[in-house]
C-alpha cells in the first residue's frame, strides 16, 4: 500500500494505518512550474469536485477560473501578498465560492463544509494526475467579491493554485525552506471513542 509514495513524500510522511497513497502524496507545494494544465485536466479536477456529498445534495460549490494573463492578474489584486509571492507562477488561480442560502432560501448550514468536502476532492483528482495543488485563505474576500461580481448570496471560501510543481530555487530562502511535505497528529489525539475526553 505504501509504495508508489513520492521521494519527498516517504522522507517526511507516515501513516498508521495502510491507506492508498494519494492521500500522503497530497501536499500544498509553493513551487509551481509555469507549464499550462490542459483543459482536459483541469475540468476534470472540478469534475471530480463537484461529486462531493453535500447536504440535501445542494451542491453549494461554484469555482471561478483564472487561466488568462488578464484573469491572473486580477486575481492577483486580491490575494495577499505572502501569498502572491509564490501563486503568482502558477499557471491556473480557482476561486472556490460556496452559496450561503440553500433553494429553499433558508441559511444553509452546511454550505461551507460542503464546500470544503469539493476542495478535497479537487486536490486528490489533481494528485492523481501528477499536478499540485496549494488552498489560500489569505486573501481580501470582498475584493474577491468587488473583482470578479460575485453575488452577495456567494461566500468566497479559498482561492486554489493549481499546476505542475516546479523548482524550488525559483522561491524565496523562506518558502523554500517550507516546501517540504508536513506531518500529522496522532491519531490519538484527534479521535476519542464514546465522549470527549476530561481534563
Ligand atoms: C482553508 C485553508 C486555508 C489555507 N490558507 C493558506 C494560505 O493562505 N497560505 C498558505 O501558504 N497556505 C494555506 N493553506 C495550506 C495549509 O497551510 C496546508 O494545507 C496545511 O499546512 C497542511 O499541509 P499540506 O496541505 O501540505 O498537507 C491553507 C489551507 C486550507 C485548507
Amino acid at each position: 500500500m505504501m509504495d508508489n509514495l513520492l521521494p519527498e513524500v516517504a522522507a517526511a510522511r507516515k501513516s498508521e494505518y495502510g491507506i492508498d497513497p494519494i492521500f500522503l502524496n497530497r501536499w500544498s507545494t509553493r513551487a509551481f512550474s509555469s507549464k499550462a494544465v490542459k483543459d482536459e485536466d483541469l475540468y476534470g479536477v472540478l469534475e471530480a469536485a463537484h461529486w462531493a456529498p453535500s447536504g440535501s445534495n445542494e451542491q453549494p460549490w461554484r469555482f471561478i477560473i483564472a487561466k488568462t494573463p488578464e484573469q491572473r492578474e486580477t486575481f492577483l489584486q486580491f490575494i495577499s501578498p505572502f501569498n502572491q509571492e509564490w501563486c503568482k507562477e502558477a499557471p491556473v488561480l480557482l476561486l472556490l465560492l460556496s452559496r450561503k442560502v440553500n433553494e429553499a432560501g433558508k441559511a444553509s448550514p452546511s454550505h461551507a463544509l460542503d464546500a470544503g468536502t469539493a476542495w478535497g476532492y479537487l486536490a486528490l483528482e489533481a494528485t492523481r494526475r501528477g499536478l499540485s495543488t496549494h488552498a489560500m485563505g489569505g486573501f481580501d474576500r470582498a475584493a474577491a467579491q468587488s473583482a470578479l461580481q460575485v453575488p452577495e448570496e456567494y461566500e468566497p471560501q479559498i482561492v486554489i493554485a493549481l499546476g505542475y510543481r516546479g523548482d524550488e530555487n525559483q522561491l524565496s530562502e523562506r518558502n523554500r525552506s517550507r516546501e517540504i511535505p508536513n506531518t500529522r497528529k496522532p491519531l490519538s489525539e484527534i479521535v476519542f471513542e464514546g465522549r470527549f475526553p476530561q481534563p
